[in-house]
């Protein structure tokens, strides 16, 4: 990880910092509790739950900390005595999620300060002690339209990807493979994508057909905007695109028709909502249409290794959902369920490609490509019994007349 000084949670310093003091004191003299420490001079307002207490992070964590007694924007600090090792700090953020999501961790090694986040290191401080402290903030918090809203109109680009960067021609055939996922679309179809991005998958599916319509949407208006631009350069004619959440779509509007094909890939893990996401997403499709639904797999092999070795996770990774619960979310909404697959091979072939992608200038790109698509092609004639094997799963399903 490296330095950054655009971190957007190092704004949780002042408040951690200003605290740890007396919160350490409290954990190294008390008995188990939570304490409190309200904003004061400027310093927004910090909560500590006393780790040395709660020395199994599978015990009863939830009791100590009195959720009503914090405000909106309060962080929890939990509090680690010594020098725990990541796969411990992992069972810590285990123990407050899914009511708290771990944005930071400050670790105290008796002289300094260092802050971790998803977005860099850094040292913040002097210290006298040796602790980990995780910063949480409610997932409610961190999930929260307007939370959304930033993160993507701030990173669009990014998730745009660049041509001729390595990794390029593997993001862009993902997008395809999951957009023809569904089978052949007729022509003239009216196709939504349910939150765009980039806007690529509804493109590979608009691009399938003569005459189709696409409509996009997406919370991010950036990532509309670009999703516009790229359907341009595409060639799709037939576009419209809004801005809006999949738990309650923009499209259609009241007195427009539902959508003969409704594709959304990589989504539905950013819900904080799924059941309404899912109503959402039933909404759209009209009867005799088709959907296709696809995320990342948080069961994989290499997403179970990940959330035991890494305290710091990105929300989505801890929210995203079984493929299972999605596809019993939806047949009970009266779709038909037509087959599951999974895509992207997962650990060591993501950590591979990213070596490869940063150190080597993206030489075995072309392979790991190959290897995806042989991957993907075996997923799917083996229909979901390699599911684990791949970080990412898609399903199809149709919507009777
Ligand atoms: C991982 S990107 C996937 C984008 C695109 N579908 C693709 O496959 O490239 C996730 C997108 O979902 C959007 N998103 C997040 N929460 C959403 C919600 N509740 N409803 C609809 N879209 C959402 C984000 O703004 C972001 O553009």
């Amino acid at each position: 990880m490296t330095s950054s000084t655009s971190d957007p949670d190092a704004a949780l310093d002042a408040g951690t910092l200003a605290y740890l003091p007396e919160c350490i004191a409290l954990d190294l003299g008390l008995a188990a509790g939570s304490i409190q420490a309200p904003g004061r001079g400027g310093v927004p307002s910090a909560r500590a739950v006393l780790g040395e207490a709660v020395t199994d992070p599978e015990g009863p964590l939830h009791e100590l900390v009195n959720e009503s007694e914090f405000g909106e924007g309060d962080p929890l600090l939990v509090i680690v005595p010594g020098s725990p090792d990541d796969e411990r700090l992992a069972k810590w953020r285990d123990a407050i999620w899914p009511r708290w999501h771990v944005v930071a961790l400050y670790t105290q090694d008796g002289w300094r300060t260092k802050r971790r986040t998803m977005h860099g290191s850094a040292e913040v401080g002097k210290a006298t002690q040796s602790c980990v402290v995780l910063a949480a903030r409610r997932t409610s918090h961190v999930m929260s339209p307007a939370a959304t809203v930033e993160k993507f109109d701030s990173n669009a680009q990014g998730w745009d990807g660049e041509p001729g960067k390595p990794g390029y021609a593997h993001f862009r055939w993902m997008r395809k493979f999951v957009a023809d996922y569904g089978g052949p679309i007729a022509a003239n179809s009216s196709i939504l994508d349910f939150g765009c991005g980039a806007g690529w998958v509804g493109i590979e599916a608009a691009k399938q057909v003569t005459g189709a319509q696409l409509a996009s949407f997406d919370p991010s208006p950036e990532m509309v905007r670009i999703t516009g631009e790229n359907a341009e350069r595409e060639g799709v004619r037939n576009f419209t695109g809004r801005t809006g959440f999949g738990e309650a779509p923009p499209f259609p509007a009241e007195n427009e028709p539902p959508y003969d094909v409704v594709i959304s890939s990589g989504v539905v893990s950013f819900s904080p909502d799924v059941e309404a996401w899912m109503d959402g997403l039933a909404r759209s499709v009209k009867p005799g249409g088709q959907l296709v639904v696809g995320d990342i797999h948080g069961e994989s092999f290499g997403f179970r290794r990940r959330r035991k070795r890494k305290p710091l996770l990105p929300v989505r990774e801890l929210n995203a959902q079984d493929p299972a619960h999605v596809r019993e979310g939806l047949e009970s909404r009266g779709f038909v369920f037509h087959i599951l697959s999974g895509y992207q091979l997962t650990w060591p072939i993501p950590e591979a490609m990213h070596v490869d992608a940063t150190k080597w200038n993206g030489v075995l790109s072309p392979l790991f490509l190959l290897m995806n698509k042989g991957g993907a092609g075996l997923g799917r004639a083996l229909n979901h019994a390699l599911a684990p094997c791949f970080d990412s799963w898609v399903m199809s399903f149709s919507r009777p007349r």
